[in-house]
């Protein structure tokens, strides 16, 4: 999600009726929510009488929601404050999964948030913790070398003044500890002239946040633990919101949906197995309406795969991102 507020200053479960109708609940079946939230999916899906939620979120601050749909759904919901790339960790029972979903990013709720300070809005020490993190990125911008630092930048925020940015914040935390209001202050004084219709914090703070809760690697194996967990005929559904998240979602199925080379010069080749069957090759957008009443769901992209097959090896996968991988490892 973004960090825009929306018309009503509520969070709105994004596409949800697109995501509804490609996992059809209406037959039953029980559904693990990865990014449980406001539990806006979760409660749709559970107002089908033969649906059961298993839900799973980082922040401890959603459990109080989470509760909630436990005692109105006492045999039907249960609750994981776990990250999703914990997946294997929860309790199965005899439970055969029908779908795994994802809603990547934060809620509304988060962004608010000051104490988490996810927006370039905030003030005070600088976090960017969803839940569960190793370390904040106080931690980050405090002790990490210049060189990183514009790496980190560059390759998770696509920021061109990189290493502008990143000199002067080794430079002013000689003298004191960098806030959030100061992180702002660096990058505009060093984006002085420039004119965008982006704030100029926007690409930095991305950055941080990728590294900070290593949005990347948990990403990638959650996909992998939510394809051996479910059964063929499972479906696998993720929202997204920046374009590295949907560089993986997107690889992820449509390179294990593809059977053969189609070039018609070459005899047929496997160049990797068929893991999913793809019903929809383009990602699903919100509609025009969607976006007048959510704006933030604008950058909102929805992809799903069928899975086909039990066998399927995922190194080309994890190879294709070892380089986000690794940059998500700097400190
Ligand atoms: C956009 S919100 C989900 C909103 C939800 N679909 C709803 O309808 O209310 C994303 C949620 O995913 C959680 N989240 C993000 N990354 C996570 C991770 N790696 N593991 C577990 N939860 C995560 C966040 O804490 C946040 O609550």
């Amino acid at each position: 999600m973004n960090a825009t507020i929306n018309l009503e200053n509520k969070h709105f479960p994004v596409l949800l009726n697109e995501l509804i109708s490609i996992i059809s609940p209406l037959y039953g079946g029980t559904f693990i929510d990865c990014t449980f939230g406001q539990g806006g999916y979760s409660e749709k899906i559970l107002e089908g009488k033969q649906n059961n939620i298993i839900a799973l979120d980082r922040d401890k601050d959603v459990i109080s929601n989470a509760s909630k749909l436990q005692k109105k759904y006492i045999e039907r919901f249960k609750f994981y404050n776990l990250k999703f790339s914990q997946l294997d960790q929860i309790q199965l029972k005899n439970h055969k999964i029908k779908g795994i979903i994802f809603d990547l990013g934060y809620s509304l709720n988060q962004i608010k948030n000051s104490q988490k300070g996810l927006s370039f809005s905030d003030k005070g020490k600088l976090n960017m913790r969803m839940g569960l993190n190793d370390f904040s990125a106080n931690e980050i911008i405090s002790n990490m070398d210049e060189n990183n630092l514009a790496k980190v930048f560059k390759v998770f925020g696509d920021e061109k003044y990189s290493k502008k940015i990143a000199k002067k914040i080794v430079e002013k935390r000689k003298d004191k500890t960098i806030k959030t209001e100061d992180l702002v202050q660096i990058i505009d004084k060093v984006k002085k002239y420039q004119k965008i219709k982006i704030h100029n914090s926007t690409k930095v703070f991305q950055a941080l946040r990728i590294l900070v809760n290593k949005e990347i690697s948990e990403l990638i194996n959650s996909l992998i633990k939510s394809f051996k967990l479910i059964p063929i005929g499972g479906i696998i559904a993720v929202v997204s919101f920046h374009s590295i998240e949907d560089r993986i979602v997107k690889f992820f199925f449509k390179h294990y949906s593809e059977q053969s080379n189609s070039s018609r010069y070459f005899p047929e080749i496997e160049v990797s197995e068929r893991c999913f069957k793809l019903v929809n090759k383009k990602p699903i957008l919100p509609s025009l309406n969607e976006i007048r009443q959510n704006p933030p769901s604008r950058s909102a992209k929805l992809r799903y795969g069928i899975k086909t097959s039990d066998k399927c090896d995922f190194s080309e996968f994890r190879e294709k991102f070892k380089n986000l991988v690794n940059v998500e490892g700097l400190r």
